[in-house]
């Protein structure tokens, strides 16, 4: 499925888990937030949203990737950036987890009825977490309230376009050995607790002229690296701009931060930015191993790809 070609491609990283004034911004490509010239103060939280702005033939769309993991950071790291919620155009929602929706219904009521909303149709199954500590969640997006809440709903399996200007991968197809759905996710089919294949989880692509391909993802629970190589094949475009995201590695261990360490530097991108649910160590482990294109993904920063 052709990926439409834009001009430029910008990603405000509304809310992540991390903050720090001392990461350096490379100019041009990625710009830090500077605290002392904002409104309010930044929140960071276990969560995150991202604003993307698209160009395209002199037109500006603007896509909102997740609602963070409430309406607390969301609506203040929005105010803090100097952004309204009628500016945003659609929504994306990346995958059915809560610190992936929690200001969505907030955002809705505020926004009014009729805003788009993309996301995949096994969104809605419950979510929950077998953790050493006990049982978390389950938690549900449920379809109903998206639908009263004013919702234009456009669900999706596999690929499909976003406003015209970007590809929805659908659900992620498998092809390297060390990423798989880690133990402790689960979901609930039809009242029976399972395994959760994350099925539910596609990345945002947008293809920018003479730049290449720029992956978003959410969790990123599929694998980053087959996130991208399945854009890669979608589009038929190689060239990688930026890979940007969680992409939940501390928690699978060695093989896995190994893996994909190897995966990313087989694609070449220009940069990866990584946050959210990366994990700390895995972090350290890309930055000490992929010097020249990582950066720690920070409330507040702001990528420009193209233009
Ligand atoms: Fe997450
Ligand atoms: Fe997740």
């Amino acid at each position: 499925m052709q990926a439409p070609v834009l001009q430029s491609v910008t990603v405000e990283i509304l809310v992540d888990n991390f903050f720090d004034i001392f990461e350096p911004s490379k100019p041009g490509m990625v710009e830090r937030a500077v605290l002392g010239r904002m409104p309010k103060p930044l929140l960071a939280a276990h969560g995150l949203a991202m604003l993307v702005t698209l160009s395209q033939n002199g037109k500006q769309t603007r896509i909102l990737v997740d609602t963070a993991n409430s309406p607390l950071s969301f609506f203040n790291n929005l105010e803090a950036m100097e952004h309204k919620v009628e500016e945003v155009d659609a929504l994306f929602i990346s995958h059915g987890h809560p610190d992936h929706y929690g200001g969505l219904m907030e955002l809705l009521q505020r926004r009014g009825p009729g805003v788009p909303v993309y996301l995949h149709q096994d969104c809605y199954y419950p979510k929950l977490l077998v953790t050493p500590r006990g049982r978390v969640g389950p938690f549900a997006l449920v379809r109903d309230n998206l639908v009263a809440g004013g919702a234009q709903l456009h669900e999706n399996q596999g690929p499909a376009l976003l406003q015209d200007m970007a590809l929805l991968t659908g659900t992620v197809e498998a092809t390297t050995s060390y990423e798989k759905p880690l133990p402790g996710f689960k979901r609930v089919v039809q009242g029976q607790e399972e395994p959760d294949p994350f099925s539910d989880e596609q990345a945002l692509v947008l293809n920018v002229a003479g730049k290449g391909l720029v992956v978003i993802g959410g969790c990123c629970h599929p694998g980053i690296v087959n996130m991208t190589k399945y854009a890669q094949k979608l589009t038929g475009v190689n060239q990688v701009a930026a890979i940007i995201g969680g992409f939940h590695l501390t928690a699978g261990g060695d093989d896995l931060i190994n893996g994909t360490i190897a995966g990313l530097k087989e694609m070449h991108p220009d940069l990866v930015l990584a946050g959210h649910c990366t994990g700390f160590k895995a972090l350290t482990r890309m930055a000490a191993e992929l010097p020249d294109n990582f950066m720690v993904s920070c409330v507040g920063t702001k990528v420009i790809i193209g233009g």
